[in-house]
């Protein structure tokens, strides 16, 4: 098994396995209160988006809250693609409102935001602090973070089961993060009931995004070919592929490939919903263990650098490239470049995709399988249709270069002309 080569005397010999535990199940999302009484909290912020109130969600779980005599007091303000500004803006509610927990309603956005206001309220500090490195100042928070719950609507960030959370900084052009092992929520409730109205663009956006989490996370350097940490402070979220994260990002691709497509075509598909919805945990725990890489970073510049693209399906009020879309389209060009760096386990992803039996392969094997799935599920042919031209090229680079924490983990060094070819043969897919 490829995790298992070891790098030598100077090479990491361990690993962790932490992940979120998780309530799963059509329904499940009616026993919040019960879940946040036995976190023994009495007086929560319920971080959600307008649309999320809007569908009525929000409203029925603060009821199921408050009937267990907890308090509640919403936040309904989280931007679907979190700034500085809008993280803030809901840190200084969570200071000024005495918390004891916190529950997150919503996709990505509202559980990152409920990670950062939780953060600022138990430690205090600026948010930028926090920030990774050479963004911010890589502070780690000093102790655990008081109890969070996350009750996704969308099926495909994994947020409730990871240890990061996703900002935009405007000013720098860039899309960056927080990361720390303290960020990961207490628990997790998934009910594929609360994404029924999700329309087909997001459900496509979300799944692929899903699909490349695992894909990335099994096709990363594994955690004994990487510098032995000094310390275990020092030893990143993202560790590396190793036995554990495989099963999880494995059994995810699978899910992606066998359902994705049902549940794009139809939304009331309550099988597909779930098994995407469970996907998206499944890969949260794995990619969350071993880390993401090269359309990834690509994805952050392709989001950050110009906001010009209009999303069909998503809420009309400002101009963004959808995360998943944002990763998908570098991911083909991505594998061809990782392909000689571990055969077998490219071959293993396009198995896992595509459900079948794969002898004979090569570099392009698994890019034409995400290819076809890209097509069945109506993404973007590539970099182009986002907004971006040749002469981006550069500054496309640049961004991503920025995330140093995310390239370590490709499978084999990344240069910026490798990330220049590849989001050369990105601008269209097909
Ligand atoms: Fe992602």
């Amino acid at each position: 098994m490829g995790a298992q080569r070891n790098g030598g005397p100077n090479y990491e010999t361990i690993f962790t396995m932490e992940a979120t535990p998780l309530k799963y199940g059509p329904g499940a999302s009616e026993e919040a209160g019960w879940e946040l009484k036995r976190m023994g909290v009495k007086r929560v912020m319920l971080v959600s988006d307008p649309g999320v109130v809007k569908a009525n969600i929000t409203g029925r779980i603060q009821e199921q809250i408050e009937a267990e005599g907890i308090e509640v007091e919403v936040w309904d303000r989280s931007r679907v693609e979190p700034t500085a500004d809008s993280f803030q803006a809901a840190a200084d509610f969570a200071v000024e409102g005495n918390f004891d927990g916190f529950v997150a309603v919503g996709g990505g956005s509202s559980i990152d935001t409920a990670k950062v206001s939780d953060l600022i309220a138990t430690h205090g500090g600026e948010i930028i602090e926090y920030v990774n490195p050479p963004v911010g100042g890589g502070k780690k928070p000093p102790g655990p973070l008081k109890p969070l719950l996350a009750i996704p609507t969308t099926s495909g960030t994994g947020a409730e089961a990871t240890t990061v959370a996703i900002l935009d900084i405007p000013d720098q052009k860039v899309k960056t993060g927080i990361s720390h092992a303290y960020m990961r929520p207490h628990r997790g409730i998934v009910d594929p009931l609360l994404t029924m109205t999700m329309p087909s663009e997001v459900t496509s956006s979300c799944g692929l995004d899903v699909v490349c989490h695992a894909a990335e996370s099994y096709l990363t350097k594994p955690y004994n070919e990487r510098p032995k940490a000094e310390n275990p402070d020092d030893r990143p979220p993202y560790q590396g592929a190793n036995p554990i994260a495989d099963m999880w990002s494995a059994k995810a691709l699978e899910y992606g490939g066998k359902y994705l497509r049902r549940a794009v075509e139809n939304g009331e598909d309550v099988e597909a919903r779930g098994a995407m919805m469970l996907g998206a945990s499944l890969a949260g725990i794995g990619f969350g263990s071993a880390g993401v890489h090269i359309p990834h970073a690509c994805a952050y510049p392709i989001a950050g650098l110009k906001h010009v693209y209009e999303p069909p399906g998503y809420p009309q009020d400002h101009p963004f490239v959808p995360h998943g879309w944002s990763v998908i389209v570098t991911a083909p060009a991505a594998f061809r470049f990782t392909y000689d760096a571990m055969p077998e386990r490219h071959r293993e992803v396009a198995e896992l995709l595509s459900g079948e039996k794969i002898e004979d392969h090569d570099e392009n094997t698994l890019p034409e399988i995400l290819i076809q799935l890209m097509k069945d599920v109506g993404t973007p042919k590539g970099v182009r249709e986002l907004g971006y031209s040749e002469d981006d090229i550069d500054d496309l680079v640049d961004g991503a270069m920025k995330q140093q924490r995310l390239l370590v983990g490709a499978p084999k060094d990344v240069t910026e002309e490798d990330l220049a070819n590849i989001i050369r043969e990105s601008m269209e897919n097909w």
